[in-house]
C-alpha cells in the first residue's frame, strides 16, 4: 500500500514544514501554510533496482545533435534559441488575456506538420478553443485537442498518440491524482510539472506549458516551476497597445533575453520581424524634448525615443516623473545635468516618458534623457535624423557602452545621419551615412548640436 505524509507547504515560497505554523520560517509570510498529502511509493523498477549501471558516455550523448522543431513563427523560434527542442520543457507566462493561449494555437496548427501535436485545454472548452481556432482561419488544423485537468490523463493521451509536441493550457488548472491539494496550490504544480518533466524526457515530447502571472509578476505558486523546467518565457505588452514581446529570461538551450515581437491583430498574432522602429512616433517635424536612442535587447537593437517635458512648476515642491525609466535614475541625471551641464531644472516639473511604453533598464539612455530634458528647457528641437547613446556619471563624464558599433549600425539602417556617443563607442569607419560624434563629457556632448 502506498504510505502517505502530510507536511505543510507555504503557499508563497514552497517551504514544507513538519507542522502547522502561524508564519512561514522560511519567507516570512503570515498564514500561508496549508497542509497537503505527499504519497511516498518506494521505487520498484529502475537500473537501482536491477544494480546496473545506466550512465552513458559524455562524448557520445554530445555528438547527439538535439533535433529542434520549427513553430511557424521565427520570432518564437529565435527566442526559444533556433526551434522547439524535443524532450524539452517550456513555461510560458504571461497576464490573462495577453495572447498565451492564442500563441500555442496558432504554432500547435504550425508544428502539426512535423508530428502530432496534443494540445490539452483546462481553462477552456473544445468548443471555445474550436471557435478561436476559426477566428484564426485555423479550421482545417490537424492537430488534436483534449480537454481534461488530470495531468496522468494527459500523459496517458500523448503517449497513446505518441505526441511530438504537448501543449498544456494551463498548469495552474492542472491536478495530479498523487497530491490531495486544490488545482494551483504549490504542491499541486510542483508535482503536475514534474510529471510532465518526466514524460518530457523520457518520451522525447517538446512539452509547452501555459503559466498565469501573480499581479506581482511571478509565475504563480512563487517561482518554483522555473527552475523545474528547461526554458522560461514571458509574454509582456503594455496595457492598451497591440505589440506583444515575448523574452526568454531562461534558456537551456540558447540565449536568455532574447526577444521577439508580435502584434495582436483580428486573425491572431502576427510577427514582426523588423521591429526596431516600432516605438518611435515618428514625427515630420522636429520637436523639443524628444531624443532617439539606441536600446539593446538580447541580440536585437531597437531605436527608442525617449520624450521628456520640463515645465514651469507651480507648486514650490517641483516634480520628477519618470515612465519606463527609473525613477532614482532621473533624478540622479537632472542633477548632473544641472551640476555638470549647466541646465536649471530647478522650479521645472520633469515628465520623462519612453515612447510605446517600453521599459528602459539600461544606462545607454542616459545621454538622449539629458540631452532631451535640455531640448525641453530651451524649447530648442534636436534634430531627427539625430540619435544619442552613452551612460552618465556623476562627475559629468560619458562612459562606453557595450555593442556600440550594433547599435550605430541599426540606427545608420534607419536612415539617422548623425549619432552622439561615447569616444571609446566610435568605430574606426562609422556605418556609410553617418556622421558619428564622440564625446567624453556631458557638456561637450550639449555642445554637439
Ligand atoms: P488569449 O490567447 O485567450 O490570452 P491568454 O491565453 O493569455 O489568457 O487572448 C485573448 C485576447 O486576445 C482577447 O482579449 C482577445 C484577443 N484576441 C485578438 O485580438 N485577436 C484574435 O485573433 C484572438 C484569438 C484573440
Ligand atoms: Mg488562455
Amino acid at each position: 500500500m502506498a504510505k502517505s505524509k502530510q507536511v505543510f507547504v507555504c503557499q508563497n515560497c514552497g517551504a514544507a514544514a513538519p507542522k502547522w505554523q502561524g508564519q512561514c520560517a522560511t519567507c516570512g509570510e503570515w498564514n500561508t501554510l496549508a497542509a497537503e498529502v505527499l504519497s511516498t511509493n518506494p521505487r520498484k523498477t529502475g537500473s537501482a533496482a536491477r544494480g546496473e549501471d545506466a550512465s552513458s558516455s559524455l562524448a557520445a550523448e554530445a555528438i547527439a545533435e538535439s533535433p529542434r522543431l520549427g513553430t511557424g513563427s521565427t520570432e518564437l523560434d529565435r527566442v526559444l534559441g533556433g526551434g522547439l527542442v524535443l524532450g524539452s520543457v517550456t513555461l510560458i507566462g504571461g497576464d490573462p488575456g495577453i495572447g498565451k493561449s492564442t500563441l500555442m494555437l496558432q504554432s500547435a496548427a504550425a508544428l502539426n506538420t512535423a508530428g502530432r501535436v496534443l494540445y490539452a485545454t483546462g481553462e477552456e472548452s473544445l468548443k471555445q478553443v474550436a471557435l478561436r481556432a476559426r477566428r484564426l482561419g485555423l479550421e482545417t488544423a490537424t492537430a488534436r485537442l483534449i480537454a481534461e485537468t488530470c495531468v496522468e490523463e494527459i500523459v496517458a493521451a500523448a503517449a497513446g498518440l505518441s505526441a511530438r509536441v504537448l501543449i498544456v493550457d494551463s498548469i495552474q488548472t492542472m491536478h495530479s491524482e498523487r497530491v490531495e491539494a486544490a488545482p494551483g496550490a504549490v504542491s499541486q504544480l510542483r508535482e503536475c510539472t514534474a510529471e510532465l518533466v518526466r514524460f518530457a524526457k523520457a518520451s522525447g515530447t517538446a512539452v509547452l506549458l501555459v503559466g498565469h502571472v501573480t499581479k506581482e509578476g511571478q509565475i504563480a505558486g512563487p517561482r518554483v516551476l522555473e527552475h523545474m523546467v528547461d526554458t522560461v518565457l514571458y509574454f509582456e505588452s503594455d496595457t492598451g497597445s497591440r505589440y506583444r514581446v515575448l523574452r526568454s529570461v531562461k534558456n537551456r538551450f540558447g540565449a536568455a533575453n532574447e526577444i521577439g515581437v508580435f502584434a495582436m491583430l483580428e486573425q491572431g498574432l502576427r510577427e514582426v520581424t523588423n521591429p526596431s522602429a516600432i516605438f518611435l512616433s515618428h514625427h515630420a517635424e522636429p520637436v523639443p524634448g524628444s531624443v532617439i536612442t539606441v536600446m539593446r535587447e538580447g541580440t536585437r537593437s531597437l531605436l527608442i525615443e525617449v520624450q521628456v517635458l520640463a515645465d514651469e512648476a507651480l507648486s514650490g515642491n517641483p516634480r520628477r516623473v519618470a515612465v519606463g525609466i527609473d525613477g532614482n535614475r532621473l533624478t540622479m541625471l537632472l542633477a548632473v545635468a544641472h551640476r555638470h551641464g549647466g541646465l536649471l531644472l530647478h522650479g521645472q516639473d520633469v515628465f520623462a516618458n519612453v515612447v510605446g511604453g517600453v521599459r528602459m533598464a539600461e544606462t545607454a539612455g542616459d545621454l538622449a534623457i539629458v540631452m532631451a530634458a535640455r531640448s525641453s528647457l530651451n524649447d530648442s528641437p534636436v534634430p531627427n535624423s539625430l540619435i544619442a547613446f552613452g551612460e552618465l556619471g556623476l562627475a559629468g563624464e560619458i562612459r562606453p557602452v557595450p555593442f556600440g558599433e550594433e547599435r550605430l549600425r541599426e540606427a545608420a539602417k534607419h536612415g539617422f545621419k548623425l549619432a552622439v556617443v561615447p569616444e571609446a563607442n566610435v568605430p574606426k569607419r562609422p556605418p556609410e551615412g553617418m556622421s558619428v560624434r564622440g564625446v567624453t563629457r556631458l557638456n561637450q556632448a550639449l555642445e554637439a548640436f
